[in-house]
């Protein structure tokens, strides 16, 4: 489970400012949303942390090191908007893709995917190739083949977006399912309120461009959260808590 510091952290593209200067603490094995409107940074926040963009000014530490360390040592994988599958792989060597890239860097304590496939249903698919599954399939291979890593940090950027509200609703039973009782620390961007807080620990709720913390709301639902959480009044409170912040942020 990874820790996460940053101090001051800013990040410029040219003269375009993303990242405002931002402190943030996230304790290993918190699941945090980071939540705002389109545009505001949060990608860009989270490609920082993950080692795939330097920083501007400030600090960056994982696990007490600079994020390229992490990186080197695939001590955090990432799952992106699009699954990305490989079309020549089949749905059991798409899952394995990172272990095969990255066998010398990998751990012996990987978790073999074929289990994490049947854990997410689809041990029957094994030998199927990409364009047999429907989206939400192909997403769960996707989510495999990042678990499969077994990295301390996973990092998701709006990993359900491309996906019917139905599914959606399916992923966030299976996420919490998934990364609970796990020794995982999971940033998690995304743009729906239910589905931060139906996953999260905390959620950060982002300003408009340049990102800055405008709230940081401790989500105080029970673990592991029932499948029927949503229908649960505190569910509902915490979210018009986070609409609320949201609305703010965009009047500033
Ligand atoms: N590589 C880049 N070069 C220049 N500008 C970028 C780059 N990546 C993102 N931006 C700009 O940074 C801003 C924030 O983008 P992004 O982090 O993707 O926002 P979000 O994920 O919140 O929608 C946008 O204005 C975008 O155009
Ligand atoms: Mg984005």
């Amino acid at each position: 489970m990874s820790r996460i510091v940053l101090r001051d952290l800013t990040k410029s593209f040219g003269e375009l400012p993303v990242v405002d200067p931002l402190s943030l603490s996230v304790q290993a094995g918190e699941f945090v949303s980071i939540i705002g409107p389109s545009g505001c940074g949060k990608t860009t926040l989270v490609r920082v942390i993950a080692g795939l963009e330097p920083a501007t000014s400030g600090d960056v530490e994982v696990d007490g090191a600079p994020p390229r360390h992490a990186r080197a040592n695939k001590r955090v994988a990432m799952v992106p908007q699009q699954p990305g599958l490989l079309p020549w792989r089949t749905v059991r060597a798409n899952a394995r893709l990172l272990l095969d890239v990255n066998r010398a860097a990998n751990p012996t304590d990987a978790v073999a995917p074929e289990a994490l496939l049947d854990e997410v249903g689809l041990s029957g698919f094994l030998d199927r190739f990409p364009h047999e599954l429907s989206g939400g399939m192909q997403q769960r291979v996707a989510l495999v083949r990042a678990l499969a890593l077994h990295a301390p940090l996973l990092v998701m950027d709006e990993p359900f977006a491309a996906l019917d509200e139905i599914t959606r609703a399916e992923m966030r039973v299976l996420l919490n399912r998934l990364v609970e009782g796990k020794h995982v620390t999971v940033l998690f961007v995304t743009h729906s309120i239910a589905e931060a807080v139906a996953l999260s620990d905390r959620v950060l709720v982002s300003s408009p461009r340049p990102a800055s913390i405008i709230a940081d709301i401790a989500i105080d639902l029970h673990r592991p959260r029932p499948t029927d959480v949503e229908d649960h009044p505190r569910f509902v409170e915490l979210c018009a808590n986070v609409r609320h912040a949201l609305h703010r942020g965009m009047a500033l």
